[in-house]
């Protein structure tokens, strides 16, 4: 049954309970319901076209209505829909397992399916735990993580995280991660956030040394902290952490949620870098957005913790309903057949100097603090004294009514386009974007 966009909208304030949404605000603010999406486009009941600028929560990696991950789906759900994981196998579960650890650096091997960003999360924490309590160090159960880290929203993965509005109305509910600084600056400037990631480091080091022996891993949103504000990181700093998680013999988890499977440049974050975590997450992409799935990959040594050596059982204490869900995987599979076939990331490149490029002269405009981008990343902040975070947001519902949609993070616009944006819709979303940032100072 199809319905008018009236009965749709009073359905919606109704019944339906929107996420990170103020109530009193959502209902005041014009109602806009998407009915289809094709390429890099969304278009919404009334026919406005909508240009994704943030691939819909960056898990749009193809774009909207991508064929072959659609026909993937349909053939497997004709096959065999679900299969539990625990004491059966299937095959998409098995070859996509494969693929991702030949995708993967180093010897990152072992691939354990759940279904969201979160649950990986929770997953690489609860491995990092119990492969402590294997390896005979109980005692180690403490996380570093950064300030203003995002890593998800079950109560693990917040008690990772540092965006206040996130963690606070929860505080006495979780364990917290000890905070590291942050090794973003603002600023455009190489050299300035090079030796404000140094400095970052040199804190870091001092509370690894603190906490050594209580420490299981550091977790890092490698490269890009996405939620804080698209706060992009040198190289560096990983590398420096990488070193210093082996002299001290503490895990590195790699959360590429947002950034693993393309989007950086290079298929992971960590490769930009050149580093192996121990365990890394992957989720969003994963299935090119069509179906939630999500995976957390260890290496050969974190997984042989797991392997009892005296006859006394060692079970990993994690199992979701869905994980690894044939057809989850089946999409899982079509996607990563889509990247070689498209060669995801290579072919990004011409588009990801364009987004550099374009973000140079963004910068300039009056009222813009800086910008940075990275792979398919394109990022400015406002400057506090021409309205900041307000001001971001009058600038995202300009760009709206210009035919794009983003959203902003406080001071933060941003682009993070489908994979497979053409130059000319990429160009389409630097205008508008452009203009929008003009429009807003007026
Ligand atoms: C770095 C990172 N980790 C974890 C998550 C949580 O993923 P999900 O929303 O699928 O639970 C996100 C989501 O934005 C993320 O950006």
């Amino acid at each position: 049954m199809t319905r008018d966009l009236d009965s749709l909208r009073e359905l919606d304030y109704r019944h339906l309970w929107h996420p990170y949404t103020d109530i009193a605000t959502h209902e005041k603010a014009p109602f806009h319901c998407v009915v289809r999406g094709e390429g890099s486009y969304l278009y919404e009941a009334d026919g406005t076209a909508l240009l994704d600028g943030i691939a819909s929560w960056w898990c749009i990696a193809l774009g909207h209505g991508y064929a072959p991950v659609i026909d993937a789906i349909r053939e497997q759900a004709g096959q065999l829909q679900h299969c539990i994981l625990g004491s059966l196998a299937h095959p998409p579960a098995i070859e996509l397992a494969q693929r991702l650890a030949a995708l993967a650096p180093g010897d990152l091997n072992r691939v354990y399916f759940a279904a969201d960003g979160s649950s990986a999360v929770e997953a690489a924490m609860k491995m990092a735990v119990q492969h402590w309590q294997f390896r005979g160090e109980p005692q180690r159960t403490r996380f570093i993580s950064l300030e203003q880290a995002y890593h998800g929203d079950t109560l693990g993965a917040i008690s990772a995280g540092y965006i206040d509005w996130f963690q606070k109305p929860f505080a006495d509910l979780v364990k917290p991660a000890i905070a590291a600084p942050t090794p973003h600056t603002p600023s455009g400037d190489e050299e300035t956030c090079l030796r404000a990631a140094h400095a970052a480091f040199k804190k870091l080091q001092a509370i690894v040394d603190e906490h050594a022996d209580e420490l299981a891993a550091v977790i890092v949103e490698p490269l890009v902290q996405g939620s804080a504000g698209i706060w992009i990181y040198p190289e560096e700093y990983l590398q420096s952490l990488r070193n210093l998680c082996d002299d001290y013999g503490i895990l590195l988890i790699a959360d590429e949620i947002a950034t693993g499977l393309g989007r950086t440049g290079a298929m992971f974050a960590c490769d930009r870098a050149g580093i192996v975590p121990d365990i890394m997450c992957l989720g969003k992409a994963l299935t090119a957005g069509y179906l939630p799935l999500s995976a957390t990959i260890a290496t050969d040594a974190v997984y042989e913790a797991f392997r009892s050596t005296d006859g006394v059982p060692r079970v990993f204490w994690d199992g979701h309903t869905f994980c690894g869900n044939p057809i989850t995987c089946a999409a899982g599979l079509a996607t990563l057949d889509a990247y070689e076939k498209l060669d995801i990331p290579r072919s990004c490149a011409p588009r990801e100097a364009m987004l550099a490029e374009r973000f140079a002269a963004i910068a300039q405009l009056p009222g813009v603090a800086y910008h940075k981008t990275l792979g398919m990343i394109g990022m400015c902040a406002l400057d506090e004294a021409s309205g900041g975070a307000a001001r971001a947001k009058r600038a995202a519902l300009i760009a709206r009514e210009l035919g794009l949609f983003t959203r902003p993070l406080g001071t933060t616009l941003y682009l993070w386009p489908p994979l497979t944006v053409t130059e000319e819709e990429l160009g389409l979303m630097l205008d508008r974007l452009e203009a929008a940032i003009v429009k807003s100072m007026q």
